[in-house]
């Protein structure tokens, strides 16, 4: 059986070591969470972001847009937000509804204010080594090899999926980390014959069971970032758990593997933004 790398104790450490900052510093960080329309997986990951700031010792504010809301309301709030010397964070829930462009609501976010890393500048920083903040979902990925004293140098990363949020990032900081990166999509040609050589698979498909037994290195460290509700209301990853698990070396279940620390990396950048525009450390 592999070892199972678990993202929940993972998180909870870096958000306590976080409220260890905070409280020990007498810091007053404030994360502002814009979530529009009434999707409810976003409802559900806005709710455990406003829970982990009170576990992080951080102020969130929500700001509730309707299913309606114009692009023109949306980018005035983030207009005020930006403005707000009390808000160091701006956090506005993906996706959104079609009548709003996603890609101007990002770029109006304040680059200093931007604790998704999603904004351009950042992005940009991210690609050329630049300090910015760290892209949650990736970084948290990072985060658990690091617990588990698994080092990517000279090993073959596959990522499959490249998204803005998870694949892209995710090829970046792989780099940084000296792996062989290869990025799979949906067009890519004879996907297992690729996956088939990944020390490290990064599966971000969003598809319940897309990776099966055969399409793994044996030995192989699993990252599942996938997240499908399944016809019995359970969650499943993007990689079938229970016939891979024998013969990976590590492997994040789901829930509670990757899907934590996106939060937890959400708070680490919320005390950055705030010592970055209160002049601390
Ligand atoms: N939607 C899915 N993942 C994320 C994330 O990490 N941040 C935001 N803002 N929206 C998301």
């Amino acid at each position: 059986m592999a070892t199972l790398i678990d993202g929940k104790a993972v998180s909870a450490a870096v958000k306590e070591r976080v409220r260890q900052t905070i409280e020990a510093n007498g810091y007053n960080p404030c994360l502002a969470v814009i979530i529009v329309g009434d999707d409810p997986a976003s409802r559900v990951y806005v709710n455990n972001k406003k829970k982990a700031c009170e576990v992080s010792g951080i102020h969130s504010v929500e700001y509730a847009l309707p299913q309606d809301a114009t692009q023109h309301e949306l980018l005035s709030l983030i207009d005020q937000l930006n403005a707000d010397a009390d808000v160091n964070g701006i956090l506005c829930q993906l996706p959104l509804p079609p009548q709003i462009d996603e890609i101007a609501v990002i770029a109006r976010i304040a680059p200093l204010k931007d604790v998704d890393c999603f904004n351009s500048l950042n992005v940009g920083r991210l690609w050329t080594g630049d300090k910015t903040f760290e892209p949650c979902t990736p970084a948290g990925m990072i985060e658990l090899l690091d617990a588990y004293g698994i080092d990517p140098t000279g090993k073959h990363c596959v990522i499959v999926g490249r998204s803005n949020i998870v694949g892209k990032p995710m090829a970046a900081l792989m780099l940084e980390r000296d792996a062989t990166v290869t990025v799979c999509h949906s067009k890519t040609k004879d996907l297992a014959a690729i996956t088939q050589q990944a020390d490290i698979l990064v599966a971000s498909v969003g598809k319940k069971h897309f990776f099966s037994a055969d399409m793994i290195k044996a030995g192989a460290v699993i990252l599942d970032v996938g997240i499908t509700r399944g016809e019995d209301n359970k969650l499943y990853g993007d990689v079938d758990f229970d016939a891979v698990k024998d013969k990976v070396s590590y492997i994040t279940p789901v829930p509670g593997g990757c899907g934590p620390m996106t939060i937890a990396v959400l708070m680490k950048n919320t005390l950055r933004a705030y010592c970055l525009q209160m002049g601390k450390r």
